[in-house]
């Protein structure tokens, strides 16, 4: 069978002359950090092929599908490891290169090497950036609304590449179509062909082995099988780590995305550093800190193999590139930790955000959105489901009043009184017409609980069709309520 493939193929002695690669200096611990970036890669793209199962990206569905992914156990642990995946990767991917720069290793013959690795480390994080934006909760919205005027901020290209990724003059639904489709297949698609020359330039040159001063004095040990089990156990070991992490501290989901509300937002850990450094300069140089520094910073590094053209690799002949290397981290590390401190000042001093279970109230009950369409909220069973009108309401109510009321009409706590289950939306049709054409002001109290705020009118915004069937949904297609339909006729007949 293997001579067999072998004969058609060469996979086989491929396979082997992989595995019998030699190691300078035999196997260690020290080589693991490349191949576990490569394992947490493959485990990002499994948990993410799974999760574009359940995750729906539009403006109206994008939330409520991670509200339900959250609300389900395996959905949820998924989304939590691919959570954590990408923090270890992100740390893997650093930690990779901190390695490659300290110990030399860039070095001629390997300076394509370095570049490529430096430029996976960019795709990396724009995997990060990406990502952040797609559960469409406020902290997603408000961190990808600054990283997008960042972006727009950049001479002549800035604010083309502004309008490609947010897609019209609002953040929505196009906004998260393009992240979308950056992250799940266009930055992976670059991100595995990367790595594939990453990978191939790595077997043309072989390992840089440990720093010696004569390398050919050192024993050779081979890939097969002691190094191929200490990767395998690093990556083990990683593993362990990002599922009890998923387990402790999974995600936090706030709030739906609602740009009218005031939200400070807190950046990916591994953006803190760029965001302190925005933080403290003045803003008339802001521009110095959103894209000149970075963007040198970047340069030096990709060029480090043709700044160091030394032939030796040994720490004390370098101290120009390893004092650099502790500069940087020492600022990296030092603004990282301004910008938390100064996020979690400004955190304290605003309104209080909901928490977790709050949040998860509005999408939990019965009828929430699952990760189908909108108009699937009209929950199969309930009295009035048959009607057309409570459907097309569904939608209706998806677009306009799920942003305050929740998609399963729970409202918001204190803030939002709830649909579902109110006795007012199944009582009087009148009064309810009366609300949607003419809005509400004022304290009322809904099953006990107070409210006092602000339901917009929507006469002259929806057509009375549209109302009739909005209404229809409410009263007969929202959670428990099993209340009449209401005609368009009625709607248009209305006096107060
Ligand atoms: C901007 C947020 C917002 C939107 C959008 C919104 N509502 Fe409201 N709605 C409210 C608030 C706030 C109240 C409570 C008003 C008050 O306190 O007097 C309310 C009250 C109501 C009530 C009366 C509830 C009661 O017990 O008196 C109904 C019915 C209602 N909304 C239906 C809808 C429908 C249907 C839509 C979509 C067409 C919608 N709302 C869109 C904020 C909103």
């Amino acid at each position: 069978m293997l001579n067999w493939i072998e004969s058609r193929t060469g996979f086989i002695s491929m396979a082997k002359d992989f595995l019998v690669e030699d190691i300078p200096g035999g196997a260690s611990y020290w080589y693991v950090f490349g191949s576990a970036t490569v394992f947490a890669m493959i485990l990002q793209i499994v948990t993410g092929i799974f999760l574009t199962f359940f995750y729906a990206p539009s403006a109206n569905t994008a939330w409520e599908s991670t509200a339900w992914i959250y609300t389900h156990f395996w959905p949820h642990l998924i989304l939590s490891i691919h959570y954590w995946g990408a923090s270890a990767m992100i740390a893997l991917v650093f930690l990779h290169l901190l390695q490659v720069l300290v110990w030399g290793a860039y070095k001629s013959p390997r300076e394509l090497q370095w570049v490529v690795g430096v430029i996976l480390l960019l795709v990396t994080l724009v995997l990060g950036l990406t990502g952040y934006l797609l559960p469409w909760d406020m902290n997603a919205y408000f961190a990808s609304q600054v990283s997008l005027n960042i972006t727009s901020t950049a001479p002549i290209v800035g604010p083309m590449i502004q309008q490609i990724a947010q897609g019209g003059g609002a953040m929505g639904t196009e906004t998260i179509n393009r992240f979308f489709g950056l992250h799940v297949w266009l930055m992976p698609a670059v991100m595995v062909l990367l790595v594939g020359a990453h990978l191939a330039i790595f077997r043309w040159n072989g390992p840089a082995g440990p720093i010696a001063e004569d390398p050919r004095k050192l024993k050779n040990g081979r890939f097969w099988p002691d190094q191929m089990f200490m990767d395998g156990f690093a990556s083990l070991i990683i593993f362990a780590i990002i599922v009890a992490l998923a387990f402790i501290s999974p995600p936090f989901l706030d709030a739906k995305a609602d740009p009218t509300k005031f939200f400070i937002p807190y950046p990916a850990w591994y953006f803190l550093s760029l965001f302190g450094l925005l933080n403290i300069v003045p803003p008339s140089l802001d521009l110095l800190a959103t894209i000149v520094v970075p963007t040198l910073f970047l340069l030096v590094v990709i060029a480090i193999p043709w700044l160091d053209r030394s032939t030796t690799r040994s720490l004390s002949a370098r101290g120009g590139i390893i004092g650099g290397t502790v500069v940087a981290l020492v600022a990296i590390i030092g603004l990282s930790i301004y910008s938390q401190v100064s996020i979690q000042a400004k955190q304290a001093a605003g309104p209080p955000s909901p928490t977790e279970a709050q949040v998860l109230a509005m999408a939990n009950a019965p009828s929430a959105a699952a990760p189908a369409a909108p108009a699937s909220a009209s929950a199969p069973g309930s009295a009035a489901a048959g009607n057309p009108l409570v459907a097309a309401g569904a939608t209706v109510y998806a677009s306009n009043c799920a942003g305050c009321h929740a998609a399963n009409g729970m409202g918001q706590p204190g803030a939002i009184p709830p649909l579902a289950g109110n006795p007012f939306v199944t009582g009087d049709p009148h009064a309810v017409i009366g609300v949607l054409l003419d809005g509400k002001n004022g304290a009322i109290t809904v099953n006990g609980a107070a409210f006092n705020g602000q339901m917009p009118a929507w006469k002259g915004t929806l057509s009375n069709k549209d109302i009739a069937a909005v209404i229809s949904f409410i009263r007969g297609g929202l959670g428990p309520n099993k209340a009449s339909a209401v005609t368009e006729a009625e709607v248009a007949a209305y006096k107060p």
